[in-house]
This record gives structure tokens, C-alpha cells and sequence, in this order.
């Protein structure tokens, strides 16, 4: 029997999700792939169960998120599939299920568990990530939820979580996502700054996942691919990325990053170095 597991991730809780879900299926004799996603690769194999973890961006799934799913090979098998997203608030999550769980329906892939899973907000442009005792106490229980969870999605249980839209009601919620999905994201990269303090080290621009910065004189310009996915801003060893921070408070917050994940790609794909 075969796994294969399908994560984006900017700051590693995406990442240590779906090494939790690796690991517990690969314990239960499944031979196990591991791979994080770029632009419509890697493609999916044959497989016999397929997961896929990924964060929430405002109420919904990261666009490089949705393009793969949508590109998946038609499964004539109904192959089932397993849907974690992880998110800063557990009463936020908004459609980045309903939509994972369309799209996997209209590839042939019928999703049996689909869950949110709370970890720490690496949206620190908006939010200073938590105290980092408090960071370690709720990924904590995020592993745990994951291990539980693919352990009843092995038994065959079904599960969906429906639709979250608490924090900001219906109207709030799609008004966010419009905003982030229809217009924000294609034009927030335009909004990060380097200050004096960037020091040309380059991290930035060999982090990325996209491939959307490029050093130029000396400096990191951004492009259009962005997802913000926030890790440039929260590697950047001397804190020098900011974004709207003429409205909030820009990189005064407290970076956030999962312990232990690194922001290297040519590490990024299995578990190597990662595993923890
Ligand atoms: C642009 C952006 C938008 C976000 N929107 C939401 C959201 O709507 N709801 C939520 O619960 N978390 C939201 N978050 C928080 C992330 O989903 C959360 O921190 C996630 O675990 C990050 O995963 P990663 O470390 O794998 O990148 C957002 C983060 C970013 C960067
Ligand atoms: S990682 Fe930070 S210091 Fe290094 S080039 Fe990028 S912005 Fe400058
Ligand atoms: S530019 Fe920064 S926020 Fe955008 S995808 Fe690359 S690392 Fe993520």
C-alpha cells in the first residue's frame, strides 16, 4: 500500500503536519512520498491514499495550492484523500476546506478526513507570532491532532470540517477573501520594503519556494508569483523585511518560523535534515 503526501508550507507547520502524517502512515507498513509542491510538480503517482497539507490564507487555500489540485491527475480508482489545513485560529478557516475538498471531488478523489489544525500565525506583518513557550505547547498539540487523525483516516472514518467563518461572519469572511484572493495577492508583493539593516546576505531571494525575489544591486525585488507565504520576511536573518508597515507594525513583531525547519529547497522535498 502506498501514501503519497503533498504539502506547501512558508514557515514549516505545513511541513511538520505532513511529516506527522508520513510518519504514522509509514508505521502502519505504507510505503510513504513525501514531496512539497512547486508550480504543478511534483505530479501525484499511483497511490492509494492521497494527502495533502496546507496553510490557510485568508479563509481559503494558497493559490499554488488550488492550481495543483486542479492539475491532479483524474483518479479513475476514487482513490480517498485527506485534507489538513493548518491555520493561525480554529474558528477561521473559512473554505480553504469546502474548496480543497471540491476540487479533490471534481479530480475523482473523494476526501474522507478533511481537518484544520491550529499552529502559530506566521502572518507577522499582522500578528506577532506567539511567545515561543506558547508556540511549542500548540504545535505540540498539533502533531498530536495529526497523528490522531490519520490514524482514523487508516480505520476508513469520514470526517469533514464544514465551513468557518466565526471571527468575521459570512459578510466579513467573503469580503477578506476576495479581497486576499481576487485582487491582494496579486498585488501585495508590491508592499514589502527592505530597511537599512539588509545587509544583501541574499537569504531571501535562495528561501523563497516560488522563486519570486531577485537580488538586484545589492537588494531583494520581489515579483508577481508571491504567495505570501511570509518566509522571506520571517528567515531574514537581521529582521530587515517589512510589509504595510506604514498601517501595522511591520517587522517590530515577533518572527515566526517551525523550530528545525529549514528554509533551504534543496531540503525541503523529503525529510533529511527536517526530521524532528
Ligand atoms: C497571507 C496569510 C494569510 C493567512 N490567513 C489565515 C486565515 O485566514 N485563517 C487562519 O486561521 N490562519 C491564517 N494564516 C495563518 C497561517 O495559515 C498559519 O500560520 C499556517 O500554519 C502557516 O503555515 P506554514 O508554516 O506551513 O506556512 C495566514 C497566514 C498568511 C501568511
Ligand atoms: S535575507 Fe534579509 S538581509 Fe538578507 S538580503 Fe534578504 S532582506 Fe537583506
Ligand atoms: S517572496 Fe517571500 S512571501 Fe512571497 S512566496 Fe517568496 S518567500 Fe513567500
Amino acid at each position: 500500500m502506498k501514501a503519497s503526501i503533498r504539502y506547501f508550507s512558508g514557515t514549516g507547520n505545513s511541513w511538520r503536519i505532513a511529516s506527522v502524517c508520513t510518519d504514522t502512515f509509514r508505521s502502519s507498513g505504507y510505503e510513504t512520498d513525501l514531496e512539497s509542491i512547486r508550480r504543478g510538480w511534483p505530479p501525484l503517482p499511483a497511490t492509494d491514499a492521497a494527502c495533502f497539507c496546507f496553510p490557510v490564507y485568508s479563509l481559503d487555500l494558497p493559490r499554488i495550492a488550488s492550481a495543483y489540485l486542479r492539475r491532479l491527475p483524474p483518479s479513475e480508482r476514487q482513490v480517498p484523500a485527506f485534507l489538513l489545513v493548518t491555520g493561525g485560529d480554529p474558528d477561521n478557516c473559512g473554505w480553504a476546506i469546502e474548496s480543497g475538498v471540491r476540487l479533490l471531488a471534481e479530480r475523482g478523489y473523494p476526501v474522507r478526513i478533511a481537518e484544520l489544525i491550529q499552529m502559530p500565525d506566521n502572518w507577522t506583518p499582522f500578528h506577532s507570532a506567539p511567545e515561543p513557550v506558547a508556540a511549542e505547547r500548540m504545535t505540540g498539540r498539533g502533531v498530536e491532532t495529526a497523528r490522531k487523525l490519520t490514524e482514523r483516516f487508516l480505520t476508513g472514518e469520514m470526517c469533514v470540517k464544514p465551513v468557518s467563518l466565526r471571527k468575521f461572519g459570512r459578510l466579513g469572511s467573503m469580503l477578506l477573501r476576495v479581497l486576499f484572493h481576487r485582487r491582494g495577492v496579486f498585488k501585495l508583493w508590491q508592499l514589502f520594503r527592505v530597511t537599512g539593516t539588509c545587509n544583501g546576505c541574499g537569504l531571501c531571494e535562495r528561501a523563497c519556494p516560488t522563486g519570486s525575489i531577485r537580488m538586484q544591486a545589492g537588494r531583494p525585488v520581489w515579483s508577481i508569483t508571491c504567495e505570501q507565504c511570509m518566509r522571506c520576511l520571517n528567515y531574514c536573518p537581521s529582521r530587515s523585511i517589512t510589509q504595510l508597515d506604514f498601517l501595522l507594525h511591520g517587522s517590530s513583531h515577533r518572527a515566526y518560523h517551525y523550530p528545525g525547519f529549514t528554509h533551504r529547497k534543496d531540503e525541503l522535498p523529503g525529510l533529511g535534515e527536517n526530521r524532528s
